[in-house]
């Protein structure tokens, strides 16, 4: 697939300070059903940080992952270029994002760079589009 822009790595520091930031964004998760508390923090392009954790409503039979709360929140308030997005739960291995929203992340954003946490804390980074290969797009 080709892309507009290589994607770029974070210094180590600053991928960790972006796992600091889903990590306090995951003290919010309301998740009754699951009980399976994940939290996001994702990078605009201007440097702004926008945090989300995942939202389970039994009512509705709905559940809003963590990346697309951050996701959601960002587009509301106009922003539209993304560049990193650190998602963290509270398993040893790195969380994997659903397939939902990395098919919404790469709509947004093709060139994000996924950091999640290994087991010894440290980030992992990765392109979106390692996740999603061959992705459709309109
Ligand atoms: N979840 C996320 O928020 N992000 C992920 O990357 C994986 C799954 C949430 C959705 C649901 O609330 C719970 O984790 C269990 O699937």
């Amino acid at each position: 697939m080709t892309q507009n822009h290589p994607p770029i790595l974070l210094p180590e520091n600053e991928a960790k300070m972006m796992l600091s930031e889903a990590t306090a964004a995951l003290a919010y998760s309301h998740a009754p059903v699951s009980g399976f508390r994940v939290g996001a923090a994702l990078l605009a392009a201007d440097g702004e940080i926008v945090r989300g954790c995942n939202v389970e409503s039994p009512s509705v039979l709905q559940v809003f992952c963590a990346e697309r709360v951050a996701l959601l929140k960002a587009l509301s308030e106009g922003l539209r270029e993304f560049t990193h997005l650190a998602v963290v739960a509270e398993q040893r291995d790195p969380v994997q994002p659903c397939g939902l929203c990395r098919q919404m992340l790469m709509e947004f954003a093709p060139d994000l760079i996924v950091i999640t946490r290994l087991a010894d804390g440290s980030p992992r980074q990765i392109p979106l589009a390692d996740y999603l290969p061959e992705s459709f797009r309109l």
